[in-house]
């Protein structure tokens, strides 16, 4: 199965090209639900294009005649017996919702988000993570990083290196044992 860390980093990809310059992301376990939502600042859908988003053969990608982040993330939450939603409005943005239901044997390990937060780093874009798990927090907020390294770009290999071992570590804390 494919991680679930593997479909935020597609869906973000998308609120990048749609020229995000804030995203945000939560990840959330409680009460058997792992919550993910991906809410961006880009140039938003119409709400015909939003209607039919959600079915492959719906992109606006050149080089391939089918899109697959969205299809796949839905079908991925909804096949635990989860639920998925999108909301977006032109100009203003997009967001993602998906649920998975916990303990079922369908659902895919959520996988490396610190791997896939570290890969998005860039200059003009910035991020919020809220990771949340039964009720402890950790929040990684790049505008505040930005702000502390000054002109270091938060994408050389020594900061991501760095900002990679700070979220393991605030994750491992936050899961306490538990592994989702
Ligand atoms: N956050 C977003 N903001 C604006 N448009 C989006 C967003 N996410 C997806 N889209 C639109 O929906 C289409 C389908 O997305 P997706 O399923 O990820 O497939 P792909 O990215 O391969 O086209 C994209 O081509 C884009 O036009
Ligand atoms: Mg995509």
């Amino acid at each position: 199965m494919r991680e679930i860390a593997l479909n935020i980093l597609d869906i973000a990809e998308n609120s990048v090209k749609a020229k995000a310059s804030l995203i945000e992301i939560t990840v959330t376990a409680a009460d058997n639900i792992l919550t993910v939502t991906i809410t961006d600042n880009g140039k938003g859908m119409s709400k015909d294009f939003l209607e039919k988003v959600t079915d492959p053969f719906t992109t606006t990608r050149t080089t391939r005649k089918v899109g697959m982040g969205i299809p796949l993330f839905k079908d991925a939450a909804e096949m635990t017996g989860g639920s998925f939603e999108i909301e977006s409005e032109p100009g203003r943005g997009t967001r993602v919702t998906a649920r998975f239901v916990i303990d079922s044997i369908d659902r895919a390990p959520l996988g490396d988000i610190s791997d896939t937060a570290v890969t998005l780093l860039g200059p003009d874009i910035d991020f919020v993570w809220v990771y949340t798990v039964n009720g402890r927090s950790f929040t990684f907020d790049t505008r505040e990083i930005k702000a502390e390294l000054g002109d270091i770009p938060i994408n050389s290999p020594e900061i991501i290196s760095f900002l990679r071992n700070l979220l393991k570590e605030n994750i491992d804390s936050i899961n306490g044992g538990t592994v989702l």
